[in-house]
């Protein structure tokens, strides 16, 4: 998911590209705005964390991309390619260190199992379009 903060910024394109350049192939691909809700339930694993409500006003605050992608080993690689959540800490040439703000608006977010990948692209797919 590119988040509102890469959207607003100009960022889609030059993600994309990084993404395409990787290996990854988009299967399925959306430009929306999640409510309240929906930032709830996406992220409810964080719920008791401190930082939830700053993370769903942020989220909300702004249309988002949700992708679909394909790859071997993809959940790995794709979180090698988006560098750590907090883009302090990203390494040279990731998606966050190059284009994230902060820890909470850090431009992108990835899937960190395939059973999570499942379920978050259903959340946004499931019903819409194969993939
Ligand atoms: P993401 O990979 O989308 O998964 C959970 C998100 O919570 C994370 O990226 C960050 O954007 C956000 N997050 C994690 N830690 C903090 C924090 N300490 N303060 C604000 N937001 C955070």
């Amino acid at each position: 998911m590119i988040k509102p903060d890469a959207v607003e910024n100009g960022h889609i394109g030059a993600i994309l590209e990084k993404i395409n350049a990787a290996g990854f192939k988009i299967k399925a691909m959306v430009m929306t705005q999640l409510s309240r809700n929906d930032a709830q339930e996406f992220y409810a694993v964080h719920r008791e964390r401190p930082f939830f409500g700053e993370l769903v006003d942020y989220m909300t605050s702004g249309p988002i991309v949700a992708a679909i992608l394909e790859k071997d080993n993809a959940v790995e690689d794709f979180r090698k390619l988006i560098g750590a959540t907090n883009p302090e800490e990203a390494a040279e040439g990731t998606i966050r260190k190059l284009y994230a703000q902060s820890i909470a608006a850090n431009a992108i977010h990835g899937s960190d199992s395939d059973d999570n990948a499942r379920i978050e692209g259903d959340f946004f797919f499931s019903g819409r379009a194969r993939y």
